[in-house]
């Protein structure tokens, strides 16, 4: 009785926290908050104080005196500093539901497959620091394919491969569950790293980042590019040290993208060739379906599509799709697999 009447008055509330971005949905409501995942404090003799959280701290990110300092709680989709990201979702969690709620939100929160018990404790024990009343953990493959609009309560086996910031996770399910799951470090930031390397190689210029990612997202491509297009680029001289600008092309980008990509493909072969027989042939019609921020690089679906002879599917908006399946994974459905 107690519990039905929390339940009326209280959220539910879904929440990806990645290793680039934060987001929550709330239901009836859908995305309420997709911020950077990044807190800045002030650090002087041990007492901290949060100055930034989201974007507004990403923005400090190396422009900062040495008692602030600009820390990312995720890594390759892991929690690496507690204390930091609970102040990151307290502040987050507050900021969506305003400050007078007084009944916790009940959150559903999406966990990689292969995460431990431990860590799944730690998860959940940040979420009630946070402020959580109840915390129900479903695997990230699942929440993809719930939010693809997948019929995954079916005899029938569905790839889903998540291309993140950190890590790229394929996973293989059939009847609500996870049957193969492989993750592999790479995603949109050792792009963006990647292409780093190779302005400095090429071109003798330091550039930070911010304008790593940018060029990933205005030029970047997974496949040999037609158009010629061409960016102005602002760094560091190596050499010299003052400001420079360079011109650099879509198709260096292209070049300096091809072994992530590489990466990546490597992944979804490798898992395709693990996953038993008879859900392989099912995936072979089914197709894939792509999500994550890292889905949106030009032409990953084509490439993907030509390398494995399967049809490749990107959902309207990939980096939403994961809280958005988390959010309807809340809803009870036979066969569906909420674990923690
Ligand atoms: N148009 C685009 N082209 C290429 N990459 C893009 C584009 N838009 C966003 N990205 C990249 O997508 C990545 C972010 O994806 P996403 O938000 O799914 O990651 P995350 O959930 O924070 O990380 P993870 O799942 O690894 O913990 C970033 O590296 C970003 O640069
Ligand atoms: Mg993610």
């Amino acid at each position: 009785m107690f519990r039905s009447v929390l339940g009326a008055i209280s959220n539910e509330m879904a929440i990806d926290l990645g290793t680039a971005t934060t987001r929550i949905a709330v239901a009836g409501r859908g995305l309420v908050c997709a911020e950077a995942s990044a807190v800045a404090i002030h650090e002087v003799r041990g007492a901290r104080r949060i100055l930034a959280v989201g974007e507004a701290a990403l923005e400090m990110l190396g422009r900062t005196p040495p008692e602030i300092r600009v820390v990312r709680p995720i890594i390759d989709g892991m929690l690496s500093d507690f204390e930091i990201a609970e102040a990151m979702l307290r502040h987050l969690m507050l900021q969506v539901q305003g400050r007078t709620l007084w009944v916790g939100p009940r959150v559903t929160v999406c966990v990689p497959y292969n995460t431990i018990d431990m860590e799944k404790r730690a998860i959940r024990k940040l979420m009630e620091a946070a402020g959580a009343r109840e915390v129900r953990m479903v695997e990230q493959p699942i929440a993809a394919a719930v939010g693809a609009e997948l019929p995954i309560d079916e005899a029938q086996g569905h790839m889903v491969v998540d291309v993140g910031a950190g890590t790229s996770e394929v996973g293989v399910i059939s009847l609500g569950g996870v049957v193969y799951s492989r993750t592999v470090k790479v995603g949109g930031e050792r792009m963006d790293r990647a292409i780093i390397r190779h302005i400095r190689a090429e071109h003798g210029l330091l550039i930070g980042p911010r304008t790593g990612e940018q060029l990933k997202c205005e030029l970047g491509s997974a496949m040999p590019v037609r158009r010629p297009a061409v960016r102005e680029v602002k760094g560091r001289d190596i050499k010299s040290g003052y400001p420079r600008a360079v011109e650099v092309t879509a198709q260096e980008i292209y070049e300096a993208l091809r072994s992530p990509v590489q990466l990546i493909i490597d992944a979804v072969r490798a898992s395709l060739e693990h996953t038993p027989p008879e859900l392989a042939a099912d995936v072979a019609q089914t197709g894939i379906v792509m999500t994550g921020g890292g889905a949106m690089l030009s032409r990953l679906d084509r490439c993907l599509s030509e390398t494995t002879g399967l049809p490749v599917i990107v959902p309207e908006d990939p980096d939403i799709v994961l809280v958005k399946g988390a959010l309807r994974c809340d809803e009870p459905r036979p066969g569906h697999a909420v674990a923690g």
